[in-house]
């Protein structure tokens, strides 16, 4: 790339103050990497379901961490009235909606990957719940009803527009949203890396671009930081491992451009115990939530 293709790539995603330019920018950073490292084909029609291989793996991690209580499920439990009806909002393998149903008159599980949905299907079973639908399909061009309550946790990471996605939530709402999202530490080795690449320490679609996006769309959002979550430090086999996951992060697996530097950053701030390189922990949650009037 040119010095100055290269500089207008860098403007490009640090979108100056348009937060939700920001937000599609680096949704689309991220989506040019396959999860097996490779570029993604622009020509390819090839349509893969990511979480294949990975819906029970994904299952059992949350399992673990919801073995201890977190502030972001103890104030969204609270907030839902008895017998309301609640939307939740790519569902992933059904923490969220087996957690409400017992509270609920009725959940909506919108989902959009078929594995993710087995998963949800058994776990509902297992559980005896039989008041969650599931819609298969993708927010927000899903038809569902409105809900009291809607409620989206980790799930908005894959969507360019994120006005879109929010402004469909609170049409499908009757009382309150809720986003559940990443809250990365400033500090953090992914921070670093951002601000080597694009001059800004925002790695990824996360907390302070969606609060600001939602204030330029003239909500009111409050923020709670989550407090107790239980996450596991990531691990990686060996540097070049650290070195991919790195690179898919920030949509760079078509390019050695930046090896040098994340390979001396990673050499700096990754620990190594018992024969694995443990990530320095840098990503927190928060819940975002307001009420639709
Ligand atoms: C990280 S998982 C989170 C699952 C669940 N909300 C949780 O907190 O355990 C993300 C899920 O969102 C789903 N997803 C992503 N974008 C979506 C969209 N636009 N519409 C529906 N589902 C979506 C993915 O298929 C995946 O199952």
């Amino acid at each position: 790339m040119s010095v100055g293709a290269d500089r207008r790539a860098r403007l490009r995603i640090a979108g100056a103050t348009d937060w939700a330019a920001l937000w599609r920018n680096l949704v689309l950073a991220r989506a040019r990497c396959l999860d097996d490292g490779s570029a993604v084909d622009p020509r390819s029609s090839r349509c893969i379901d990511p979480w294949e291989s990975r819906a029970r793996d994904y299952d059992e991690r949350v399992a673990r961490r919801w073995t201890k209580p977190d502030s972001t499920r103890q104030f969204v439990l609270a907030q839902i009235a008895e017998g309301a009806t609640l939307l939740d909002i790519g569902a992933g393998t059904g923490a969220w909606a087996a957690m409400m149903a017992p509270h609920a008159a009725r959940v909506t599980a919108v989902e959009r990957s078929p594995a993710m949905i087995r998963v949800l299907e058994e776990n509902l079973a297992a559980r005896g719940i039989t008041n969650v639908s599931v819609v298969e399909g993708s927010w927000p061009e899903v038809t569902v009803e409105r809900h009291d309550f809607s409620l989206c946790a980790h799930a908005m990471y894959w969507s360019p527009d994120l006005p879109a996605f929010v402004g469909r939530m609170i049409a499908c709402t009757r009382r309150m949203c809720f986003l559940a999202l990443r809250a990365p530490s400033p500090q953090g080795i992914m921070a670093e890396a951002a601000l080597h690449l694009w001059g800004h320490p925002i790695d990824s679609p996360n907390l302070t671009i969606a609060t600001n996006v939602l204030r330029q769309m003239g909500l009111s959002p409050h923020v709670l930081m989550e407090r107790g979550g239980m996450r596991e430090p990531r691990q990686s086999a060996s540097l070049e491992d650290a070195l991919q996951r790195m690179k898919r992060h920030f949509g760079l697996c078509d390019t050695t451009e930046h090896d040098e530097y994340f390979g001396a950053l990673l050499r700096r701030r990754l620990g190594y115990e018992g024969g694995r390189y443990v990530w320095p922990p840098d990503d927190g949650s928060a819940l975002i939530y307001w009420t639709v009037e």
